[in-house]
């Protein structure tokens, strides 16, 4: 049937009395074919340039050798901006490049089908809680204090205090499931990282789920059927952007419960057979000890009970080691997420407080959640971008975010 389709020329290429036009609307890209049986769609065909804003009308067929598998007859075009020299497209790029050109690039194919995942992955984990009958508890941005230590906050003028941009939203969360019993928070948070690996963005997306009377086994629990569930959504609902990236699906495939489990003397034990820089007992992992220890393992793998002295203040104990678990991504992956059982004894937090050097002026409201019916509580946070640049299988989290945000950029 006839169809109007509004959007921009994507490429071009003619051979003589044929000019095909690729276009894209946003959701694909269709082939358009215009012949010189309508000289005035012909000319004008001749003159688009690359990214020129277009409406064109036509008859859409069957074609089996267009991408898509349809192809347009166009017979009308109207010219709504045509666009200058396009800098995109006409040689391979380097990824400085890209980058600052980030604004266009997102029209490109890659970005196109991460993006789309990317949709896909935020209502899949939506959906997960939301049917699990977890209340959405949005936590602040601007915040007084630290969550995750203090070298890597980001300090803002707030008037005539100072002001830290959100590390995590956790110690929010935890308020909110003495409330609510079962909570989430979604949305960005921020980590002055000074190191530039392809795991580091300095704005990332975080969720962070917290449930009250759940102990560390609930949360990784919880945890490994929403990674589960994330996978199968974008294996469902995704297929045609993961053969666009050239993802091998079989990886993914194999990612269900589960999870194994192992304690971090396991995970040193295994570091410490293989080809790979090594560390000392308590001290935490870095990317390489991630990666090797990662790629061991076909499902991602919770390693659990780290050494106190490297995690966070809020995390209960047993004896010197955490009741803490991060899970790592299958494929060399690492780290997507953190997440522990929280420290609910008052003068124990207390004492804490005090040991990793905190102002416990600063945490008052957060001690008032052991003052008033303290209960064990437990939850995480799984990054949003890692987990992403794990599904697409790409090199670094930086694509998987439309503008991302890193120690040298922060433009566009
Ligand atoms: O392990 P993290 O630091 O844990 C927390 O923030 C806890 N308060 C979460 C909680 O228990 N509610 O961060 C959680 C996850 C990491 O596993 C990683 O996936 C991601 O957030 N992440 C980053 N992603 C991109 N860039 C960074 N700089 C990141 N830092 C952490
Ligand atoms: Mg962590």
């Amino acid at each position: 049937k006839e169809v109007e389709i509004r959007g921009w020329l994507y490429n071009k290429r003619s051979s003589g009395k044929i000019i095909f036009l690729i276009i894209r609307d946003g959701t694909g890209i269709i082939q358009g074919v215009v012949t010189d049986e309508t000289p005035e769609a012909f000319k004008l065909s001749d003159k688009i340039t690359q990214e020129s804003s277009i409406v064109v009308k036509g008859i859409v067929r069957k074609e089996k050798r267009a991408t898509g598998g349809y192809e347009l007859s166009i017979k009308d075009i109207q010219l709504l901006s045509l666009a200058d020299e396009y800098p995109i497209g006409k040689k391979e790029h380097g990824i400085d490049f890209l980058l600052s050109k980030r604004h266009l690039w997102v029209r490109s194919r890659i970005p196109f089908a991460v993006l789309r995942i990317r949709t896909e992955v935020i209502s899949a984990i939506r959906d997960f809680f939301d049917n699990r009958g977890f209340i959405l508890f949005d936590s602040p941005l601007l915040t007084p204090s630290a969550c995750e230590g203090v070298s890597t906050l980001f300090e803002v003028p707030y008037f005539d205090k100072k002001a830290y941009l959100s590390q995590s939203g956790q110690l929010y969360v935890e308020a909110g499931c003495m409330a609510f019993g079962k909570v989430y928070c979604f949305g960005p948070t921020f980590r002055a990282e000074k190191s530039k690996t392809r795991r580091h963005l300095t704005e990332f997306w975080q969720v962070e789920p917290e449930v009250a009377f759940a102990h560390l086994e609930d949360a990784m629990v919880l945890a490994e059927q929403l990674v589960t569930y994330i996978v199968e959504r974008v294996l469902e609902k995704k297929k045609p952007e993961l053969e666009i990236l050239e993802r091998d699906i079989t990886p993914l495939e194999k990612i269900k419960t589960p999870f194994p489990r192992i304690t971090y003397k396991e995970a040193l034990g295994i570091i410490q057979k293989g080809d790979v820089p090594q560390i000392d007992y308590g001290e935490d992992f870095g990317a390489p000890q991630e990666t090797y220890l990662s790629n061991q393992f076909d499902r991602p793998v919770f390693v659990h009970h780290y050494p106190a002295k490297c995690k966070a203040f809020y995390m209960k104990r047993d004896g010197d080691l955490s009741l803490c678990a991060d899970l790592l991504a299958t494929e060399g992956y690492g780290e997507i997420i953190g997440g522990s059982e929280r420290e609910d004894d008052l003068e124990t937090l207390k004492k804490r407080i005090k040991e990793f050097d905190l102002n416990e002026k600063d945490y008052e409201w957060y001690l008032d959640l052991r003052r008033y019916g303290s209960v064990p509580h437990s939850g995480f946070g799984l990054g949003l971008e890692r987990t992403i640049a794990w599904i697409c299988n790409l090199s670094h989290t930086r694509e998987t975010i439309p503008f991302p945000r890193t120690i040298d950029r922060l433009s566009p």
